[in-house]
């Protein structure tokens, strides 16, 4: 059996992670190793059945017995533990949910539905390092990767509306914890009927921008605004999950010689852990839309069309619908007014499963077949 260590299982991603293996019952097929950074010689978590003590996360001697190790530690722990693991020559497969790894020339990004061609290419050519992608990139090839299967891109513009959940689990609390500061605010006003909007809606504003708001994680009210930043700021003006988009699309698709223009512009709000996209697609040649509908729709086992009516839209097109679910709904789809060739389309994905845990498991799943 194969002996997978596992680090980082008791944070966001790696709880997910966990649920999803017990779920489809990953941990039959694998002997585990569980990892920690903090509790060495603790118990491990409860997967029925018997594990060794918890290991040290830091041991390199404890991670080289493994031939597989699954991280969902952080890109601090990859940098300074993947370099001495690989310098002691040790030559298991590192899958990993943090960036830090994903640029590098030899190592997949992982997202099996859209690129299993790329993963199975790699693994024969001795490829050693499976990187889960940028959750929003991963997200909207779930979503349209049937159109990129058939040439059908020639650019693509997405506008991202990305959840609490991408910035940490600390950000999701203080997304709640802002949106009680706001009713509070107001609590009083609001129960009575005769109050005026325009009262509530002042005292709302001097709330927001008042410095006893919480805002200690995002720096700035999420709750009742939006932030129109996510990541760093680059030096050409976007910011560095805009330039994800390109740079981590055309690599899952393995076609970083010829990459297909993609950029926008990412923005927060105050979802809790499902990222939505408005796309625009310019695409190669004018495809009657019942044409696309197919294409899209049959791509992969979860990508979901969603007619471009109001109703069904407004139930099944949101973070509220989808937010645990592993289907990627997409919608709104229509010809704009540009021409033929463009499309818009909306989608809306569980950034903590297809968007992090489950490219990671289904990565070891490949690996065991
Ligand atoms: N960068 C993403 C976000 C997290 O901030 O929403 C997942 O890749």
């Amino acid at each position: 059996m194969m002996r997978v260590g596992l680090v980082g299982w008791r944070g966001m991603v790696g709880s997910v992670l966990m649920e999803r293996m017990r779920a489809e019952n990953d941990f039959a097929l694998i002997d585990p190793v569980f990892f920690t950074t903090s509790n060495v010689g603790g118990r491990g978590p409860d997967i029925g059945k018997d594990l060794p003590a918890l290991q040290d996360a830091r041991s390199i001697d404890q991670l080289k017995a493994t031939d597989a190790i699954i991280s969902c530690q952080g890109g601090d722990y990859t940098h300074e533990i993947y370099p001495q693991l690989r310098a002691a020559g040790w030559k298991g497969y590192w899958i990993d949910a943090a960036s830090a790894l994903r640029m590098k020339d030899d190592a997949v990004i992982v997202l099996d539905p859209v690129n299993l061609d790329v993963i199975e290419r790699a693994l024969h050519q001795g490829g050693r390092d499976f990187i889960g992608g940028n959750c929003t990139v991963s997200l909207m090839l779930m979503a349209l990767g049937g159109l990129f299967r058939h040439g059908l891109v020639e650019w693509m513009s997405a506008m991202t509306y990305q959840a609490a959940s991408g910035a940490g689990a600390n950000n999701m609390r203080e997304l709640i914890r802002q949106m009680g500061a706001i009713h509070a605010s107001v609590a009083a006003q609001l129960d009575d009927p005769a109050s005026a909007i325009l009262e509530i809606d002042r005292i709302v504003a001097d709330t927001l921008r008042s410095t006893a708001f919480p805002a200690d994680h995002f720096g700035v009210p999420l709750a009742g605004s939006l932030i129109p930043w996510i990541d760093k700021q680059l030096d050409n003006g976007q910011s560095r999950e805009e330039w994800k988009g390109q740079a981590e699309t055309n690599k899952i698709l393995g076609r970083e010689a010829d990459p297909i223009a993609i950029d926008g512009l990412c923005v927060r709000i105050g979802a809790m852990r499902c990222h939505s996209q408005a796309l625009t697609i310019k695409l190669t040649q004018d495809v009657p839309l019942d044409e696309l509908n197919e294409i899209i729709g049959t791509a992969n086992d979860w990508v979901k069309v969603v007619p471009n009516e109001r109703e069904i839209s407004m139930r099944e097109l949101t973070p509220t619908a989808v937010t645990g679910k592993l289907h990627v709904p997409v919608g709104r789809l229509r010809k704009l007014n540009m021409g033929p060739t463009f499309l818009g389309a909306f989608t809306c994905g569980d950034q903590l499963l297809w968007g992090a845990a489950e490219p990671l498991r289904r990565t070891l799943r490949i690996l065991l077949q």
